[in-house]
């Protein structure tokens, strides 16, 4: 009777499912290093490792962050400055303005380097490369060289104007950084002027505001634009959008950022609602938002639905607003399904990770709704145990889960370079994959603030089904 006992109060045990080990958090991290080539990839991973191994000196904590490294961030630190070191130790040491990528065709990606090059210089890496000089190039690029829109929006290309919802995520926050550090609160104002201006671009009000991935620019020789409601690009809104507003609000410039803060933190979860309103039943976003998945060429992607679901932790730790917790409470039990823990029909993981996205998705879906519903005993106890075992986890285990390859890789995803169509190896991805990682392990770190007990996921079932599986152990065994 104790074992039935123990087997049936785990599922219960908040944090006991769905979520990643430090092994698997060093596999992920390694097919990030691995995957990162591209200047966004390159920035977006700087901004993971900081915010998960280093948050001292992430946006999330205050800022400036100490201007000398303690001991135990060294190891932490050491990958983000080797990144700011590579691609500044290529430059050339001149006053010109330029990207700390040379040649790149988007404007605004290098851009999104430039924290940990500006965080190389305010705590004195003393390699002999002027990171000060390279940022600073890279500031004057941005603000004099880059074509801009009628209205001041800062292009996101170089060969025409044409605006991104990915720029979001690379420039503002490189401005609204530089500007604290520096002291310069007129770069904070442009971070947010930036923002503001992108925002009514892209927002689309016919769509319930979903915003659109590439309006402006017919050149098609540069890539044509996109009106579509792309969903990492949302995510890249909203997670740079909230980027910005922590730089802000963990400032010493944060009272004077009152109203600033608020438009923010409204229009992070303006993305939240209007992405949430267009989730299906697996809990997996379709690419593009608003695709319904029998519609053509469209298919489900974890890699926006990580970004996505991230931000809605991290947004509920820095504004207390908790109303879309629920929403990622299902979304994290959806990317984190693992294969043992569904009915053997939906158990089959390789073949789940090979099929076809939708054929991965809704078993995922299944998987997890099986796993809970626990109509016989036998299937109750199948599904107990297998959730039971944390220990198989922190051997490493992510081969267990639905989402990921044998070999580490969210799955399925879009192809980062390419935004109409399914991919696979995700360096993106991966980084997303950290960025959530690190908000939801703060976020029950601080108590799991604001879950909805009631809504989550099956839990009535559950606990109507240990109910009967109780009884039945106490008048029979
Ligand atoms: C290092 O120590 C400081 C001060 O005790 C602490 O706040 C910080 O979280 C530690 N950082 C790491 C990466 O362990
Ligand atoms: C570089 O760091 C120094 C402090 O060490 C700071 O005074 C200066 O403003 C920084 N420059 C930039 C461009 O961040
Ligand atoms: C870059 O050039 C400036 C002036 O030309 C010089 O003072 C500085 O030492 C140089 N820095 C490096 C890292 O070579
Ligand atoms: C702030 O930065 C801008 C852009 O580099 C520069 O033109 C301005 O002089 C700076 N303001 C201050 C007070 O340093
Ligand atoms: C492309 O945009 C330019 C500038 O707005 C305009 O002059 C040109 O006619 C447009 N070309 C097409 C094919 O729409
Ligand atoms: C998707 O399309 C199918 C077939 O046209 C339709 O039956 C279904 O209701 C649609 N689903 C949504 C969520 O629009």
């Amino acid at each position: 009777m104790f074992p039935s006992l123990f087997l049936l109060a785990t599922p219960l045990l908040p944090g006991a499912l769905a979520q990643l080990s430090s092994t698997d958090v060093a596999t992920v991290s390694s097919k990030l290093a691995q995957g990162a080539t591209e200047s966004w990839e390159i920035g977006t991973r700087a901004e993971a490792l900081l915010e998960l191994n280093a948050n001292q000196f992430s946006v999330f904590s205050s800022i400036p962050p100490p201007n000398s490294v303690p001991s135990n961030t060294t190891s932490a630190l050491s990958p983000v400055f080797s990144i700011a070191s590579n691609v500044v130790k290529a430059l050339k040491n001149t006053s010109a303005p330029a990207a700390l990528i040379p040649n790149d065709g988007a404007a605004g990606d290098p851009a999104s380097i430039g924290v940990a090059v500006l965080l190389a210089n305010w705590t004195g890496q003393n390699d002999g490369l002027d990171y000060a000089r390279a940022a600073q190039n890279q500031l004057d690029y941005l603000l004099y060289e880059v074509p801009k829109t009628s209205d001041g929006a800062i292009s996101h290309r170089v060969a025409q104007v044409q605006l991104w919802s990915d720029n979001v995520y690379m420039v503002p926050p490189f401005l609204a950084y530089y500007g604290v550090l520096t002291g310069n609160t007129s770069l904070i104002d442009e971070a947010y002027n930036q923002i503001n201006l992108y925002r009514n671009y892209l927002r689309d009000t016919s769509a319930n505001n979903l915003w659109k991935h590439i309006v402006l620019g017919n050149d098609t020789s540069d890539g044509g634009n996109d009106p579509g409601h792309w969903s990492t690009g949302n995510g890249w809104a909203a997670a740079g959008m909230l980027r910005v507003l922590a730089t802000m609000k963990n400032s010493p410039y944060s009272g004077h950022y009152k109203s600033q803060q608020k438009n923010l933190a409204s229009w992070v979860k303006e993305i939240h609602t209007a992405m949430f309103s267009v989730i299906d039943h697996t809990n997996i976003f379709m690419n593009y938002a608003d695709q319904n998945i029998s519609s053509s060429g469209s298919f489900y992607d974890t890699s926006s639905t990580m970004l996505i679901t991230g931000s809605v932790y991290r947004y509920a730790l820095l504004w207390g607003d908790h109303t879309h917790l629920p929403n990622a409470e299902k979304c994290r039990q959806a990317l984190f399904a693992t294969s043992g823990s569904g009915s053997s029909s939906d158990g089959s993981a390789s073949s789940s990770k090979t099929s076809s996205s939708e054929t991965s998705a809704s078993k995922a879906s299944s998987s997890a709704s099986s796993r809970i519903s626990g109509s016989s005993f036998s299937s109750s106890a199948s599904a107990s145990s297998a959730a039971a075992s944390p220990s198989a986890s922190a051997a490493g285990s992510i081969t267990n889960f639905v989402h990921f390859t044998d070999d580490g890789w969210l799955t399925p995803v879009v192809n980062p370079d390419q935004f109409g169509v399914q991919g696979s190896d995700s360096a993106e991805s991966e980084a997303f994959t950290l960025d959530f990682q690190a908000a939801y392990s703060e976020w029950v770190a601080a108590g799991s603030q604001g879950i909805d007990w009631g809504s989550r996921v099956g839990i009535s079932r559950i606990g109507a089904a240990s109910a009967m599986i109780l009884v039945w152990t106490l008048l029979y065994a």
